[in-house]
This record gives structure tokens, C-alpha cells and sequence, in this order.
């Protein structure tokens, strides 16, 4: 049966959620499907604005980064209002099957969508991986080596001056990225919310460590354990002040975000978005694609909003021991 396939993306943007849409576009078309794009997100589903996507649309974006159809964080979506009119939208469209690019406010968008009758289907995209039902999300490879760059030519310039790094990472209230640089690059510890820390004990094994010869440091944080009072700036201070060796924060930002994905993303998103649309023409509904033990499986959203993610705390404590 021919069906009509609507594709948006949502939330903060994740390198391969353009390889993401062109596997669900051209998985769609092969069927004989008919594609509309919307661009940013539920606020563009809102506005209605949004066209339809052929074969060729989609070329030349598989290497890119971003999203093609633009991203949003829509608060009018929020409203019983805003909903409505994204209802009304996908009605008058002809959409089938909605397929949502994003994490978890995503779909709790999708939810929200699906109460009022609309098929929703979910893609997990998001730097962070804090999407809880699955173990992979769209563009978590790409940051995670991404910060990795940045850490290393940061270690050349601390290396020269004798400094200690303190670098900040994305990953919202999520330690995932934070956990496995501080690994990759050898740093003395990573302070996130998923495990206890003490400043001080970091301090005092920085000093250790410099009476021992070492003259350079690197400390990852979470951007989930800062605030306005409590910044990388004022950790890099305090280290300075209790330890004698001069500490530097940097904030890697949303460079984290961007950038052409790695081929693991890219092929994650070409599997995720081709699932996507195998569901949709399989009459599911409703569905978030997951991958679970390395394997692609799909969960009712509700369901799956309601699981809890693990944090890899073996991996904070292998590299606590090896940071001596
Ligand atoms: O969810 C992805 C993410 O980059 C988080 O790591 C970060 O907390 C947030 O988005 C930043 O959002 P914005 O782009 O709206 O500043």
C-alpha cells in the first residue's frame, strides 16, 4: 500500500542525522512511497513548513554534518495549541507515518503526537547517548572524536607550559562522552554526575603525581556537573590555587556538534533510517528503533521513555587507576 512519509529532526543536531534522512528517504521512495521533509523540527510541522523530498534531494549530504532540514527547540509545541496545529499539519499533508530524528524530547514529542492519532516512528540522534533505550544514538562517535582532537592539541600546549587542562564537555545530564575521552586521552579523572568525586582528592593526587615528575594534567567535566556558581573556570582556580600547577579551562562547545561523521555514524544512521521505514511499511506504529546488543530492535515510545540507561562506571574506575 502506498504510503506517505513525513521526516523532521529535532533537538540540538547530531552528525549522521543527514545520513539518517537520506537512508529513510530513499528507503521510503524504493517502496514507492511519497517523502515530505520539515524543516525545524515541530516548530516547522507547526508552520507547515515542509515539501516534498525525492532521491535527488537527498545526494551530496551523506559526508555532512548538521541536519538538512534544520533543527529547532520549539516551545510552542509545548502548547495543546501548537500540537494541534502539528496534527492538522500532518493530516494535510497526507502524512502516514511521522519519522522523528532526535533524543528523548523528541519523542516525548512524538508521545505526545501519537495521543492525538498521529503515527510516529523515532531515530535516536544525539551527541549524547543518554537516550535510554538504546545503546547507540546518531553522532556520538563523531563528537566523542571530536573532543578527542581538541584534547590532543590541548596536551601539546599543556605539555609545553607545564599546565593542567580542564576541559568541558557536551552531554546535557549525561557523563557518556565525558567518560570515555577521560579514558582515551589519559586524563586523572572526569567529574560527572553518574559517580561521587572529590576536588580535593584530585588535587591531592595531581600533587602526588608532580612530585613524582609529572608535568602535565588533563581533568574532563561534564557539563552536567557545572553552573553559574560552580564553573570550569572556578575548577581550574581552585586546582591552580591547591596544587601550584596553573590550570586552563576550556569549553569545547558546541564545535562537539558539528563536523562530518565518522563512517560508524554514518552507517548507524543508514541502518537506523532504513529499520525506520521497514516499521512504517509494516504497519508498526509508535516505535523508537534502538540498538541492543549491537543489534537493531524497536520499543513502543512510552516504553521506552521509561527505561533506565547505564553509565559505564567500570570504565571511571579503570582509568581513575590508571591515572597515577
Ligand atoms: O543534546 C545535545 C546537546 O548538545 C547537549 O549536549 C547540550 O547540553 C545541549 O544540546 C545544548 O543545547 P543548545 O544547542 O540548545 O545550546
Amino acid at each position: 500500500m502506498a504510503m506517505t512519509i513525513g521526516i523532521l529532526t529535532s533537538g540540538g543536531d547530531a552528525p549522521g542525522m543527514n545520513a539518517a534522512i537520506r537512508a529513510a528517504t530513499r528507503a521510503a521512495i524504493a517502496r514507492g512511497f511519497k517523502v515530505i521533509g520539515i524543516r525545524r523540527g515541530y516548530q516547522g510541522l507547526i508552520e507547515g513548513d515542509m515539501y516534498e523530498l525525492n532521491a535527488r534531494d537527498v545526494s551530496d549530504i551523506l559526508h555532512r554534518g548538521g541536519t538538512m532540514l534544520c533543527t529547532a527547540r520549539s516551545e510552542a509545541f509545548r502548547t495543546d495549541e501548537g500540537l494541534a496545529k502539528a496534527k492538522r499539519n500532518c493530516e494535510n499533508a497526507g502524512i502516514d507515518v511521522l519519522i522523528v530524528i532526535g533524543g528523548d524530547g523528541t519523542y516525548r514529542g512524538a508521545l505526545d503526537l501519537s495521543r492525538l492519532g498521529v503515527k510516529c516512528i523515532g531515530i535516536p540522534g544525539t551527541i549524547d547517548n543518554d537516550i535510554v533505550c538504546t545503546e547507540y544514538t546518531i553522532g556520538y562517535d563523531t563528537a566523542q572524536n571530536t573532543a578527542l582532537e581538541m584534547l590532543d592539541k590541548l596536551k601539546d600546549t599543556e605539555m609545553s607550559h607545564n599546565r593542567c587542562s580542564v576541559v568541558e564537555v557536551m552531554g546535557r545530564r549525561a557523563g557518556h562522552i565525558g567518560v570515555n575521552v577521560a579514558a582515551a586521552t589519559g586524563a586523572i579523572d572526569c567529574l560527572t554526575v553518574e559517580v561521587p568525586y572529590d576536588l580535593d582528592e584530585i588535587c591531592d593526587k595531581i600533587v602526588v603525581q608532580k612530585n613524582a615528575g609529572k608535568t602535565h594534567f588533563e581533568l574532563i567535566v561534564c557539563e552536567g556537573v557545572v553552573s553559574k556558581d560552580f564553573t570550569s573556570e572556578d575548577i581550574a582556580e581552585y586546582i591552580t590555587k591547591k596544587t601550584g600547577v596553573t590550570a586552563r579551562a576550556t569549553v569545547l562547545g558546541h564545535v562537539q556538534r558539528g563536523g562530518s561523521p565518522t563512517c560508524y555514524d554514518r552507517v548507524m544512521a543508514l541502518k537506523l533510517g532504513y529499520y525506520a521505514v521497514e516499521l512504517a511499511a509494516n504497519g508498526y506504529k509508535n516505535r523508537i528503533v534502538a540498538v541492543k546488543n549491537n543489534k537493531l530492535v524497536d520499543y513502543d515510545i512510552d516504553e521506552a521513555l521509561n527505561m533506565q540507561k547505564g553509565y559505564d562506571e567500570k570504565l571511571h574506575s579503570v582509568l581513575r587507576v590508571l591515572s597515577i
